[in-house]
């Protein structure tokens, strides 16, 4: 069963809860929170403070996509504001700080996942597999919303799904970046189980219907 997780980042911030009330209500699994600190990419977005705001608002998983330069310093403040699954980049940090990170994220009883950026292989992953929760493939490059889909990370993505099968079967394959209807359908068929939807969901008026597509592509 496919999983969708609308990203926040293409929401209208000054009504927040009511956009995030309507994809809850049309049927989305998470919730995509985007955490840029103008470092590890060239953009700037919410950090901590709405963090624990919208934790108060609602009920709904909170995915958070931490694009941040050495995320070792901040995972246990993404837990404690009330993530549910906290995800960081595998390039952002040296990779004893990788392992603690994880360490300190699976300590606070959160879920865990490790995220790639499209330059980066898919075997980079193979050391920390067994950890993980989760594995974010991205298919734009980090920064920003509303770009195209790189049709070349989808053989990433397969490869990814064989090393999860035999490695990690219950670990979540996550796919973000330019996902809509059409390009869902590629992520489903090279095996990704969740699916991040920024554009595609917030743009639109029918929330649950885009949901509905994406889940079904
Ligand atoms: C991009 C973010 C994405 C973004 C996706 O760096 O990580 O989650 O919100 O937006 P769309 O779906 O518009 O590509
Ligand atoms: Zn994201």
């Amino acid at each position: 069963m496919i999983k969708v997780s609308p990203s926040i980042l293409a929401a209208d911030f000054s009504n927040l809860i009511k956009d995030v009330n309507d994809v809850k209500n049309g049927g989305a699994d998470y919730l995509h929170f985007d955490v840029m600190d103008g470092l590890f990419v060239p953009n700037i977005s919410i950090g901590i403070p709405v963090l624990k705001s919208l934790r108060k608002a609602t009920d709904m998983f909170l995915d958070v996509h931490l694009m941040i330069d050495r995320p070792h310093r901040y995972v246990k403040e993404f837990c404690d504001a009330g993530a549910d699954l906290v995800v960081f980049h595998i390039e952002a940090d040296e990779p004893q700080d990788i392992l603690s990170a994880i360490e300190t994220v699976k300590s606070c009883g959160k879920k865990v996942g490790l995220s790639l950026k499209p330059k980066t292989p898919a075997e980079t992953i193979i050391p920390y597999l067994e950890m993980l929760d989760l594995v974010l493939v991205m298919t734009v490059e980090p920064g920003f919303g509303g770009q195209s889909f790189m049709h070349d990370q989808l053989s990433k993505i397969s490869a990814l799904r064989k090393m999860i099968d035999e490695r990690n079967p219950a670990c979540e394959l996550e796919v973000d970046g330019g996902v809509d209807a059409q390009t869902a359908r590629l992520c489903k068929d090279a095996g990704a189980n969740v699916l991040v939807a920024g554009s595609a969901v917030f743009k639109k008026e029918d929330r649950a219907a885009v949901i509905d597509d994406i889940r079904n592509a």
